[in-house]
């Protein structure tokens, strides 16, 4: 692990998967200085799913981290789903939250279960997800063909989900641009991006590690995906619809945090 003050990356440092969801997702209220990220983040999730306009056969989230509560709105509505993340350790970890053996997230999952209470309960729910959730796979978002890995090589997915990875699997805008661009190949003309993050951001910490993020604005990012071909369909940020989080800077200092749904140009 790297001294307290360093920037790394997660191509340099991993993080720990049972750190990372302590920290962040133990509660709903999520780490007390995010303020209501988490429940903007799980809000808008159930928002963006629950009237099924958002549908197809396959599903891709990028960069899940040990998290894959970005699928539990959407999965009723797709066939199969595969996570995938650029750290070996949260695919183990995933693998093994699909496999049955680490159940974690229970307040959050129960959350957003509550939100759309027209469907099963929780379990059910649950028991779906890990069903169809077929595959597991390493992606560098930063690379033209980010999910490279047997059975998924040459996929193009109906829809993607990812959240709080863009930022900081890049090292500048120009890479974060290119990295639009490696996720939008892998997405069908017409499909569906459902994308969340951080603005005004530079780090955030897991652990003593401290992760280096981009800084971007809500024009910036409005300016890329548009330019990069997408109809942006929603746009929501934290600070107009939630109330302001603390100003304390020690586990990150974001000023800004966004949900956005976004469509591919059909050609
Ligand atoms: C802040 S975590 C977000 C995890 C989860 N999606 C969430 O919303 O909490 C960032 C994730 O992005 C992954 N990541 C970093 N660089 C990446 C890259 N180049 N390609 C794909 N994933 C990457 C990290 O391993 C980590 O799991």
């Amino acid at each position: 692990m790297s001294a307290d003050t360093e920037l790394t990356s997660h191509k340099e440092v991993a993080f720990d998967p049972d750190t990372y969801v302590s920290m962040y997702y133990s509660t709903v209220a999520g780490e007390v200085e995010e303020g209501e990220m988490l429940k903007f983040f799980l809000d808008g999730l159930n928002d963006a799913f629950k009237s099924g306009a958002i549908t197809g056969a396959k599903l891709l989230d990028i960069g899940t981290g040990p998290t894959p509560h970005t699928t539990f709105c959407a999965a009723p509505w797709f066939d199969e789903i595969t996570l995938s993340d650029f750290s070996q350790k949260n695919l183990e970890f995933l693998q093994k939250w699909k496999n049955g053996e680490v159940s974690h997230m229970g307040p959050i999952f129960e959350y957003l279960a509550q939100l759309d209470n027209t469907r099963s309960c929780v379990e059910e729910r649950l028991d779906e997800l890990r069903k169809k959730t077929k595959n597991v796979v390493h992606c560098d978002v930063t690379q033209s063909n980010p999910v490279s890995s047997t059975p998924v090589d040459g996929v193009v997915f109906d829809a993607i989900t990812s959240s709080l990875c863009l930022e900081v699997a890049s090292t500048t805008l120009e890479d974060y641009v290119k990295s639009v661009r490696n996720l939008s190949a892998l997405l069908k003309p017409g499909g569906h991006l459902v994308l969340s993050g951080v603005l005004e951001c530079t780090f955030y910490r897991v652990g003593n590690v401290k992760f280096k993020n981009i800084h971007i604005t809500k024009d910036q990012l409005q300016d890329i995906y548009k330019k990069e071909g997408f109809e942006i369909l929603s746009l929501k940020d934290l600070n107009e619809n939630y109330a302001p989080h603390m100003d304390e800077t020690y586990y990150s200092d974001f000023k800004n945090a966004f949900f956005m749904v976004a469509k591919k140009a059909e050609h």
